[in-house]
């Protein structure tokens, strides 16, 4: 059964899913691989259509691949589906470029984060809603981190407890996003960046270990196990 949105919410979401997926190895474009029997994408909307504030999710899908991500969603939830670019940045302005009109925050979610609760959802769009102009998810770094130069040798000890891990969904009032992408430059990685240098605040809320990004193929391994054991 296709889950309906909530035509009064105020949230779209903008799903980057064109990447080829090289990390994972040999095969289809990342978001289309199975995790327990189904596409990453499928698992990733159908977790976004079950957070209550959103009112449109637009996938930035592979050029070859735009209809059949059409006909695999439509099954799951009301989505647009566009074409997405060479870098993960032009597929994002690609999704931002056709949101409706309507929403006031916008979200910025990795189809590869496929396991990531609709809770998180609900709380950065929450974060936004509140007043925030830009919200990321993040986690403290568990590793002890250290900067190394030339030959792998030690420079010295980063002081782990003033960095985090950031993750997606994350959330942007909608003009605010707008005017980091007409103005961006270089590709990043990652929207809150683009923001940031627009000297706009970026706030942080907690994160969700289920949230992980699906990169490598330990990444997947992962995942099914999460789903085998959490549902
Ligand atoms: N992405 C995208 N368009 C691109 C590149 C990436 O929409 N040109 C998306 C991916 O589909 C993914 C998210 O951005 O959902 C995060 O990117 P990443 O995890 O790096 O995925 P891939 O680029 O597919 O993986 P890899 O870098 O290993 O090729
Ligand atoms: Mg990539």
């Amino acid at each position: 059964m296709t889950a309906q949105l909530n035509p009064r919410g105020d949230v779209a979401v903008l799903v980057p899913a064109a990447g080829a997926g090289v990390r994972l190895g040999p095969g289809r474009p990342k978001a289309l691989r199975l995790l327990a029997g189904e596409p990453l994408l499928v698992h990733a909307v159908r977790r976004l259509a079950a957070a209550p504030s959103v009112h449109t999710i637009v996938v930035a899908a592979p050029t070859a691949e735009v209809q059949a991500v059409r006909e695999l969603l439509a099954p799951v939830a009301p989505v647009i589906v566009v074409p997405g670019g060479a870098e993960r940045q032009a597929s994002v302005a690609a999704a931002l470029a056709a949101v409706p009109a309507g929403p006031t925050i916008v979200l910025v979610h990795d189809a590869a984060r496929a396991l990531t609760p609709p809770e998180l959802v609900e709380s950065v769009a929450a974060a936004v809603r509140s007043g925030r102009d830009a919200v990321i998810p993040v986690l403290p770094v568990v590793d002890t981190i250290k900067e190394v130069g030339a030959g792998e040798v030690v420079l010295g000890t980063v002081d782990r407890s003033a960095l985090r891990a950031v993750q997606t969904p994350q959330g942007f009032r909608r003009a605010v996003l707008s005017a980091a992408h007409a103005a961006a430059g270089d590709s990043l990685t990652d929207d809150a960046g683009l923001v940031e240098k627009q000297g706009v605040e970026v706030s942080c809320v907690p994160g969700s270990e289920y949230a992980v990004k699906i990169t490598r193929p330990f990444d997947l391994a992962l995942a099914e196990h999460l789903l085998a054991t959490t549902g």
